[in-house]
């Protein structure tokens, strides 16, 4: 079962807030070290564009850090967990990205920022957690300055026959049994399981981002499809 949209903020909250040690390493066994290649090709689709970025669900930075190495400037990292922020922030004490990173404890669903204020946002792994995601869409589109870009990466599901059901047993069995070994928290696992099999599909998203105001959508899938990237712009004549 997933949590009820009302409980959904302290429920994501507390997960996270008690795997974040481990977070990175699970990841990265997790995905057979994928989860670099996934954020390194994401955050090129924001090359071309100078700070202020804004990081949403930015976790321990590592997101963050990659926006930075592609291109020194400055990102704004926003995450509800404190304990992920805090994490990421000491790891990257003495790291050279660290003058670039600013971070803020918030909520993506009401962001703390004037309208217009930066010329990209991200966010990874983010957008299945937010309890509203029409607001922490809507909030992204506000902040945004006219034509800026707004890359998202996120989980989706492989349809290949083959793999398909491969990937099921190893995200719902595997998974739970990696994750709950490494942060003591199987049920943080059980949750990912959960949450990647009911978010929207790649055209779901895309038709949500569309119906909040963003235009030139696109998205591709990597690994099979086991995570897609979506882009979007804020209109040019917005305000
Ligand atoms: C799966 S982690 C992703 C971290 C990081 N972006 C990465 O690539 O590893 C999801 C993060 O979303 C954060 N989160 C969930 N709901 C949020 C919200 N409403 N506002 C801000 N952050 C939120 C969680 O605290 C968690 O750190």
């Amino acid at each position: 079962m997933l949590p009820d949209v009302s409980q959904k903020k302290h429920y994501v909250r507390e997960k996270f807030s008690r795997v974040t040690r481990r977070y990175d390493l699970v990841n990265t066994l997790g995905s057979l070290g994928l989860d670099h290649f996934w954020r390194w090709r994401t955050v090129r689709e924001l090359k071309r564009y100078p700070g202020p970025i804004l990081d949403l669900c930015a976790g321990t930075l590592t997101l963050t850090q990659e926006i930075v190495r592609q291109r020194p400037r400055m990102v704004m990292a926003l995450d509800l967990t404190y304990e992920m922020l805090s994490f990421g922030a000491h790891r990257l004490k003495r790291h050279p990205a660290c003058p670039f990173i600013f971070c803020i404890q918030g909520d993506a669903e009401r962001l703390p920022f004037r309208d217009a204020s930066f010329y990209a946002a991200t966010v990874a792994f983010g957008i299945r957690n937010l309890a509203h995601l029409e607001e922490g869409l809507r909030e992204v589109w506000r902040v945004l300055k006219p034509g800026g870009k707004f890359v998202i990466l996120e989980f989706s599901r492989p349809r290949n026959p083959l793999f398909a059901p491969v990937y099921r047993v190893y995200l719902s069995k595997f998974m739970p049994f990696l994750g709950g070994k490494l942060t003591g928290d199987r049920e943080a696992y059980e949750y990912l399981a959960r949450s990647i099999a009911a978010f929207l599909p790649p055209q779901g998203v895309e038709r949500l981002l569309k119906a909040t105001g963003f235009e030139g959508v696109y998205s591709f899938p990597l690994t099979l499809g086991v995570v897609t990237v979506y882009a979007a712009f804020k209109p040019r004549r917005a305000r």
